[in-house]
């Protein structure tokens, strides 16, 4: 089975850090979530992948260095400056995937532990257009919910439900099997919705199924979803620190990458993650967040509860607080504090505290 992984959105809900790296980039536990994917299609025996990307995807993909894990990967564009949305991709893939057997479409967002296997095998006893993963969560108000009839059709979708009027708690979690007769649905050339205008037309022909899965689920495409992920995936691999930090104390649970450095009585943690390079000074307290690689924070500093980009530069003494973004290359310079909820774009200097959430341009 091929797989076509969507990879072309503009992450609004990850900006700024989206502005310069695609969701499928994001580091979760040091690793890209591409890396990720690619290696549960392995896991799946699945070799052949075809990445939907735009313009700017497609520039960052190919600069980061990825292990493929034996998957043989084919990109295939959205035209210049015309997002074709979540349907438009498949569509303009059509030739790329071909026509005799079903395939895998995964949202490139989301961290979805699914037996593909499994999936294809309830496409193929259905004889469905489209089979849906569907996960089960506790507050479904957020998310397009699904009804099931006892053979697993879907019998119709509610988006965005008050808890109390949701049918079921059963959502799509974002990776679906589809038949190549599902070309015929999308229209060509133009942005189209999966799941607006796509799904509602095979639920009226009672040609849409659902496949539920209990495994670990999160869309990493909004910022508290994207911390958490990274928590239970540091819980699940406990205490990832292969490198010894001698004069720091290092909570529970935490992961540091190659070349982090830590100073003498700074406390790492719970749930810190630390990308390659990060250098931290001394009385440093870092708890609940994300650093990526090359971010150098000073002394005294504090971070809670926040995602930190590349190459940042933090003085001595700062204090950010939850919720809080920084952009790639960003400088904060000492004693300043920023407060729950600011968010800093790319390579901007900092030199008074914000007590405000906002956005720093
Ligand atoms: P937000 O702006 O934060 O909502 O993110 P997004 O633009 O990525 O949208 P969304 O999360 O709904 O997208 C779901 C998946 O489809 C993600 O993996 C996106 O990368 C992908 N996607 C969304 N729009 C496009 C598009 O126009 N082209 C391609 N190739 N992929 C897309």
């Amino acid at each position: 089975m091929k797989a076509l992984i969507l990879a072309g959105g503009f992450g609004t809900r990850l900006r700024p850090l989206s502005c310069t790296r695609p969701k499928i980039l994001f580091p979760i536990v040091n690793k890209p979530l591409l890396q990720w994917t690619l290696e549960r299609l392995a896991g799946n025996k699945i070799k052949e992948a075809i990445l939907a990307v735009n313009y700017q995807s497609e520039v960052f993909l190919k600069r980061y260095r990825i292990s493929k894990c034996g998957v043989n990967i084919t990109y295939s564009r959205d035209p210049l400056k015309k997002p074709l949305g979540t349907g438009g991709p498949i569509k303009r893939a059509e030739k790329l995937i071909g026509y005799d057997a079903p395939f895998l479409v995964l949202n490139g967002d989301i961290f979805a532990d699914v037996n593909y296997t499994e999936l294809l095998n309830m496409h193929e006893e259905k004889n469905a257009a489209a089979t849906i993963a569907l996960h089960r969560v506790e507050d479904p108000s957020r998310y397009g919910v699904a009804e099931l009839t006892k053979q697993n059709r879907i019998k119709r979708f509610v988006e965005k439900p008050s808890r109390e009027a949701a049918p079921t708690n059963l959502i799509n979690a974002g990776v679906y099997v589809l038949s190549p007769k599902i070309f015929g649905y999308i229209p060509k050339g133009r942005t189209v919705s999966l799941e607006r205008e796509v799904f509602p037309k095979l639920v009226e022909e009672g040609k849409l199924y659902g496949y539920v899965f209990d495994g670990l689920w999160m869309d990493v495409g909004k910022l508290e979803d994207y911390l958490k992920i990274n928590k239970i995936l540091l819980d699940l691999l406990a205490n990832q620190s292969k490198y010894k930090i001698e004069e720091a104390k290092v909570k529970k649970t935490v992961a540091f990458d190659r070349g982090v450095s830590i100073g003498k009585e700074s406390v790492i943690g719970p749930y810190a993650v630390l990308g390659r390079n990060v250098t931290v000074g001394k009385n440093v307290h870092i708890k609940n967040s994300v650093i990526f690689p090359g971010t150098v924070i000073s002394d005294f500093a504090s971070i809670n509860g926040a995602v930190i980009g590349e190459n940042v530069v933090i003085g001595k003494r700062v204090k950010i607080d939850e919720e809080c973004v920084l952009g790639d290359h960003v400088k904060i310079k000492d004693n300043v504090s920023l407060a729950q909820g600011v968010s800093i774009c790319p390579a901007k200097k900092v030199s008074e505290s914000v007590l405000t959430p906002k956005c720093i341009i």
